[in-house]
């Protein structure tokens, strides 16, 4: 039996560390010796419950059990929001598994075993992630959940919207063409922008009317909104239909997206722009603060070897 130690939420919203026995392995799962864990703005959603915390996980393979064939020990694997999946859902079969309704996501399920904030972890060989020899572990953690923004390295025009100026001129290096500080703005036509946005992702923690963003819009653009939040999604309706635009959710990337993302991250030589944190209680409070309070720059990554 391997007795793992883990980093949960609490009621009162502080980090505490446990020791747990794991259960025993199904035929179609694997071990993990965690080494680093990437956090995200959805760990804080969950800091006030009583599970493992973290789902950007990166690890090496310690065992494997018989009806798994795709990893083997000592492999260096990544996970991340998703524990499993149906396999035979309309969604799993059309390589959308993220929708797949009877998918067990962090934050919703397996409380005691779904975290990547802790020294071992058991996933089933359906749902990790090789990670390409060149891309380092601290890099990779951040891309299994939020991933980074290639919009650029894809050969898109990037305009980068942000509450204040603070990024502008990381921005600008990381590929973005145009830069627009919204704080105070009320009518977005004001910003100067030279070309209507197509493809409008919205990863801000704080909610808009969609409406705002409406005037520096293409026709027929597509919104994404994917920060996580309760309540509802509003927008102008006339003008959605007039103008053919689509809103569209997005959560978490299918398999197949997953695994093309890390070869393109490994072909461009892409890199995270990361902040450490050791794995200990007072590093991961540190962590959780730290993004909680919007002054991550970019994504954090806990590791055992900080
Ligand atoms: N759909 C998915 O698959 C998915 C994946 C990962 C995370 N999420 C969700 O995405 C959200 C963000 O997560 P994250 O890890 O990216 O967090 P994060 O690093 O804290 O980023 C959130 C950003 O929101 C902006 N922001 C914060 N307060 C604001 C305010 N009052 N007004 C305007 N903008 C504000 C800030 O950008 P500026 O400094 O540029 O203003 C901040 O950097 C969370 O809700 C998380 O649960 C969703
Ligand atoms: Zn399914
Ligand atoms: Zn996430």
């Amino acid at each position: 039996m391997v007795q793992a130690v883990q980093f949960r939420g609490s009621p009162e919203g502080k980090v505490v560390q446990t020791s747990f026995n794991l259960p025993l392995i199904r035929p179609d799962e694997v071990l993990v010796r965690v080494t680093h864990s990437g956090v995200c703005g959805s760990d804080i959603h969950m800091i006030t419950k009583p599970l493992v915390l973290g789902h950007e996980g990166v690890g090496i393979i310690e065992e494997v059990r018989s009806a798994c064939s795709l990893f083997k020990v000592g492999d260096r694997v990544g996970w991340g929001p998703i524990g499993s999946t149906c396999g035979h859902c309309e969604q799993c079969m059309a390589g959308k598994d993220a929708y797949c309704p009877e998918a067990r996501n962090y934050g919703a399920f397996d409380f005691d075993t779904q975290g990547s904030i802790c020294s071992y972890a058991v996933r089933k060989e359906q749902w990790i992630f090789h990670i390409p020899d060149s891309i380092p572990s601290e890099d990779a953690a951040p891309l299994m959940c939020g991933g980074g923004t290639f919009a650029a390295k894809m050969g898109c025009d990037v305009v980068a919207l942000s509450s204040s100026e603070d990024k502008r001129q990381e921005s600008m290096a990381l590929g973005a063409s145009e830069f627009y500080a919204t704080r105070g703005v009320s009518g977005y036509s004001t910003l100067g922008i030279t070309k209507p946005i197509d493809r409008l992702l919205i990863t801000s923690s704080a909610k808009f009317d969609l409406g705002i963003f409406y005037p520096i819009l293409a026709r027929n653009a597509r919104i994404l909104p994917l920060s996580v939040d309760s309540g509802e999604i509003t927008a102008p309706y006339l003008p959605t239909l007039l103008y053919g635009h689509e809103i569209i959710g997005s959560c978490v990337c299918s398999r197949h997206p997953q695994n093309k993302m890390l070869d393109f991250v490994a072909r461009h030589g892409i890199h995270s722009i990361v902040e450490k944190f050791p794995m200990t209680v007072q590093g991961v409070q540190a962590a959780m603060d730290r993004l909680a309070a919007g002054k991550m720059r970019y994504r954090g990554v806990i590791s055992w070897d900080y």
